[in-house]
């Protein structure tokens, strides 16, 4: 009898001890090495950093993934080096032409007008003031300034180097070129076939830009 006492007013203790928890307090941690960590949080305050600051800048010279250095500055004479010399890496192909046509429609027709007249939904809408249409006289663009001016903006024209991978811009880049010459009433140029050792190059930067996001996303699952 005297047992059976001692085991229910023990389990009585228990249940009490076990509902005194209050939920909204953190309750008695036995080794709480591994709950509180030792990194910084992102954002955070700490000493140890310049301004305090955790979230710092990327390394002076840092690249992103999926881009290779970008050598002309952003200068009038960095636009009419680049206007003058550079040159469209990717081949032009049916293929690559199409994808250009795509991304062209998603980025620059709502401004620049699916035949790259200048008169996209924004300019009609008066939204926009002063797109010139891709063969005016004045601006004699090339695939150089072209993908200049996707790099940088231009002015009302925002920068697509972020929204884009380089590839990505030299496709479109095609497809101006394709509408300036029938704006000018110019022959469709001849299709490549080939690939070139520098559009591989592209791709495979473009592959370790898609690897970087899957291996982000999957982190973000694991959570
Ligand atoms: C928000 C509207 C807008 C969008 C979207 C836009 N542009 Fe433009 N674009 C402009 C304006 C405005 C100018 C004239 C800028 C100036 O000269 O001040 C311009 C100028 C240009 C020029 C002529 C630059 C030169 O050398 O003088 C090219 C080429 C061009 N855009 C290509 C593109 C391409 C390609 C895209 C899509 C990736 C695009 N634009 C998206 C508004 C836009």
């Amino acid at each position: 009898m005297k047992n059976s006492i001692k085991i229910v007013s023990s389990l009585v203790m228990l249940v009490l001890i076990v509902s005194c928890q209050d939920k909204d307090y953190r309750n008695y941690e036995y080794m709480p090495n591994m709950y509180e960590e030792i990194s910084y949080e992102a954002y955070g305050k700490y000493d140890v950093f310049p301004n305090q600051m955790e979230a710092m800048h990327p390394v002076e010279g840092s690249v992103s993934r999926g881009w290779m250095p970008y050598e002309y500055p952003n200068s009038t004479e960095g636009y009419q080096e680049a206007k003058a010399n550079l040159t469209n890496p990717v081949p032009y192909t049916e293929d690559n032409l199409n994808e250009g046509k795509g991304l062209y429609t998603i980025y620059c027709a709502i401004c620049h007008g699916d035949k790259g007249d200048g008169k996209g939904t924004l300019a009609e809408r008066e939204k926009i003031l002063g797109i010139p249409a891709y063969n005016d006289q004045g601006r004699a663009i090339t695939a150089g300034s072209v993908y200049h001016v996707m790099y940088y903006g231009l002015n009302t024209m925002g920068s697509y180097a972020t929204q884009t991978t380089e590839r990505e811009l030299w496709l479109i880049n095609h497809y101006v070129m394709d509408l300036k010459d029938a704006l000018d009433g110019k022959p469709k140029r001849a299709f490549e076939d080939e690939t070139t050792t520098q559009e591989e190059a592209l791709v495979e930067q473009e592959e370790m830009t898609d690897e970087g996001q899957v291996m982000s996303e999957e982190a973000q699952t694991e959570e």
